[in-house]
């Protein structure tokens, strides 16, 4: 079974999704998220004929949440049963060649929360976090059906404020290709529960200084509106195409 976080504006990817089942966060133990477009439920069923747990919404640090609440629906699907997770956010994007309205696959991730969902002596190796067999499927998948997929390196800060111009300019000589508030912290704790992880930023935004609009979070909303279709298509395609490895 393959578990999905949806980030900022991507709900319409749930829509696709044939429901057997759904779970409220506050059954399943998770905090509820206020933010608006992260309404807060698991839902189970089947997209592409593929067993999946679409969690619908998530929380944030930014919300005052702890780490450890911030990954529990993490746990709670590798508890359902899932061994593959594919992780959605909304980002801002760094990068020249990486257009708002396209997609970028995470090759690899900068943890700048200062925090983390680990306790104790989990010295979990992080040197391929998102699964490079997975992301060459996906890579074929894309280019196959014609649909842009950039791959680099996705920042995660705390927020919720978005970065000034000169912390902009200093995510990127780190090497930071797209910016958000969320991700990276799921990614560790799956990868210490030994999950198979490949995650996507919907670039919605030129992050800070790169353009000359002031960002605004329903301009994130929209935009995450309306590239879900391709990500949608994405999935579809590598969830019939390559079966559902476990
Ligand atoms: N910065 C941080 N988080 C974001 C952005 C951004 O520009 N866009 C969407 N989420």
């Amino acid at each position: 079974m393959i578990g999905i976080v949806l980030g900022s504006g991507l709900g319409p990817l749930a829509d696709a999704v044939a429901v057997e089942r759904e779970v409220a966060f506050a059954e399943a133990g998770l905090p509820v998220s206020s933010v608006p477009g992260h309404a807060g439920k698991f839902v189970c069923g089947k997209l592409a004929g593929a067993p999946v747990v679409v969690m619908r919404g998530r929380v944030h640090l930014y919300e005052g949440h702890s780490p450890r609440s911030v990954t529990a629906g993490v746990r709670w699907m590798a508890d359902q049963g899932i061994t593959r997770l594919i992780l959605t956010n909304a980002a801002g994007t760094l990068n020249p060649d990486f257009p708002p309205g396209t997609w970028m696959m995470l090759s690899d991730h900068l943890n700048l929360t200062g925090v983390t969902p680990l306790e104790g002596a989990d010295f979990v190796d992080l040197s391929a976090a998102y699964d490079p067999a997975w992301r060459a499927e996906f890579r074929a998948a894309a280019l196959a059906s014609g649909m842009p997929l950039h791959e680099g390196v996705y920042a995660g800060l705390r927020g919720p404020q978005y970065e000034t111009p000169a912390e902009i300019r200093m995510l990127r000589a780190l090497g930071a290709d797209a910016v958000g508030m969320s991700t990276v912290l799921e990614t560790i704790q799956a990868r210490s529960l030994g999950l198979t992880v490949a995650a996507f930023s919907c670039l919605t935004n030129w992050a800070a200084g790169l353009s000359n609009t002031p960002l605004d979070h329903r301009e994130v909303l929209a935009t995450g509106n309306q590239a879900a279709q391709a990500m949608i298509g994405l999935l579809t395609k590598v969830l019939t195409t390559h079966g559902t490895p476990t």
